[in-house]
């Protein structure tokens, strides 16, 4: 007699790997967390969706494209991000950590397109209709045209959405979704790729453009469910501290256009609202001579972006002292206190170190680390750069300075805020090019970048300038 297929499989919370038999740890990813049971992808699910496509080959010369579909939305930035509106049919998932503003820019978008004469379907999992209500008036627009669903089972969602067939749909979020066809809890990987796959299948059939929120984790993956990224057309983070007003559209995966881009927002008293030159505001209460304080011109996506990076260094009352990273990687702060301690002679072990990034932005480009360390020495040494000037640069860990890409979109940025100096490695040469205005600084390592960029003392021929700040040479 054959044997009976088991039914249920395991899988990795994390990465949605599928295992026959339980384990305490995931072989795929490594994660450490056990698996979870679930049902094995089942064959109807794979017959419901082939029908959907149930189209004949067609040759590729025979296909032809057509722009105009692309509906826009609300915001400049958000079609920006989406490659110039949203395409027919596309599942785009907007992530982001929870309290950063997903509902409010969804509402947002729905508020637009209906005030376009077309219907949405706004699905929330999370709010009742009655908060729904409360937003949108603090938003300020009346609501005609947006229909409302408090409703967590998928299978009615899509029964829904079939029946009002809107020209939107939006699902907030996924991770309140189920279905009962799987035993496993609401949220679990098993939940949420099924009510995803539903949810994408009926989307594309009808041809209508489906947002759905998704939360992140602290450490910035998305809830359990990495597999929903693999699924979807597009994937557009929100960031930004939740404290901080400006908030950052980031997307991640796009299948129908650069991932380069990125759309910059504030929040307000009236939701979120597009920044159009965001260099100029998050300099604008910027003072020159700041002690601790440097700019660095970076580039979100194909964007360039001036930002200030402040330091503050000051002595610790702990045994191990404290270092804070706020909007920089923590690891690369780790980095590049011990090449200031070890290459430049700088003696920081007893110094709590703060680095902030103004307006709350994060920056992830090593870029900056020239900045960074520009505005701890600065700090330290109690004395402001020298005016006007931005620093660029990727410290390696000899202390040396490595070359950035795209010098010149920075450059121009740098020139337009006027900004007079730029310090550069001396490995850049002649690609650095040369922006009008702008005088060029080179230097080929960090000891020598600060040497040339901190004239706060008279520096004898002899002595160095931080030498009262020699721990031991090396
Ligand atoms: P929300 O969209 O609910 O976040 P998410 O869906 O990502 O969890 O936004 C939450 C924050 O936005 C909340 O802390 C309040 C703030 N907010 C404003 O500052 N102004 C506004 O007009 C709105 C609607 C929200
Ligand atoms: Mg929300």
């Amino acid at each position: 007699m054959p044997r009976e297929r088991t039914r249920t499989v395991f899988l990795c919370q994390t990465c949605g790997h599928e295992s026959p038999k339980w384990m305490g740890f995931c072989p795929s990813c490594g994660d450490q967390s056990p698996l979870v049971e679930g049902p094995r992808g089942s064959r109807s699910t794979r017959q419901g969706w082939l029908a959907t496509i149930s189209e004949s080959p067609r040759e590729l010369s025979q296909v032809f494209p057509n722009e105009q579909e692309r509906t826009p939305l609300a915001f400049g930035e958000l079609n920006r991000v989406l490659g110039g509106g949203v395409v027919p049919g596309s599942l785009v998932l907007m992530a982001g950590e929870p309290g950063v503003g997903k509902s409010t820019l969804l509402l947002q978008t729905a508020g637009y397109v209906a005030s376009t004469g077309s219907k949405v379907l706004y699905v929330s999992g999370e709010e009742s209709a009655h908060q729904i209500k409360l937003r949108s008036d603090r938003l300020g627009f009346s609501g005609q045209g947006i229909y409302l669903l408090s409703e967590t089972d998928v299978d009615e969602v899509v029964q829904h959405l079939e029946h009002s067939r809107p020209a939107l749909a939006i699902v907030d979020s996924v991770q309140t979704l189920y279905t009962q066809d799987i035993p496993s809890g609401q949220g679990s990987v098993a939940q949420v790729r099924e009510c995803a796959l539903r949810l994408m299948r009926w989307a594309k059939a009808r041809a209508v453009p489906l947002f759905i929120a998704g939360h992140v984790t602290k450490d910035g993956t998305l809830a359990g469910p990495r597999v929903l990224e693999h699924m979807v057309d597009v994937v557009l983070h929100l960031e930004g501290e939740t404290l901080s007003a400006y908030r950052i559209l980031r997307g991640d995966k796009n299948r129908f256009g650069s991932t380069n881009e990125v759309g910059i927002f504030q929040m307000g008293g009236k939701g979120l609202e597009e920044v159009l030159d965001p260099s100029s505001v998050l300099l604008s209460q910027h003072r020159n001579e700041a002690i601790g304080s440097a700019n660095v011109p970076i580039l979100e996506g194909s964007r360039p972006l001036l930002v200030e990076i402040q330091a503050l260094t000051s002595p610790s009352i702990l045994a191990v002292p404290r270092r804070i990273a706020n909007g920089i990687d923590y690891n690369r702060l780790l980095m590049l206190t011990a090449v200031l301690s070890r290459r430049v002679g700088l003696n920081l072990s007893n110094q709590d170190i703060i680095v902030n990034v103004v307006g709350g932005l994060r920056i992830r480009e090593p870029a900056t680390d020239v900045a960074v360390a520009l505005a701890i020495a600065s700090s330290l040494r109690n004395a402001p750069l020298s005016p006007g000037m931005v620093g660029l640069g990727e410290v390696g860990l000899s202390g040396e300075l490595r070359t950035v890409p795209q010098l010149q979109r920075r450059l121009n940025e740098a020139s337009r805020l006027g900004f007079r100096r730029c310090l550069l490695p001396s490995a850049t040469g002649e690609d650095a090019g040369g922006v009008e205005g702008i005088e060029l600084i080179f230097s080929p390592t960090l000891s020598d970048a600060l040497q040339q960029c901190l004239p706060g003392r008279k520096v004898s021929q002899t002595s160095d300038p931080l030498d009262e700040f020699v721990e031991e040479r090396v």
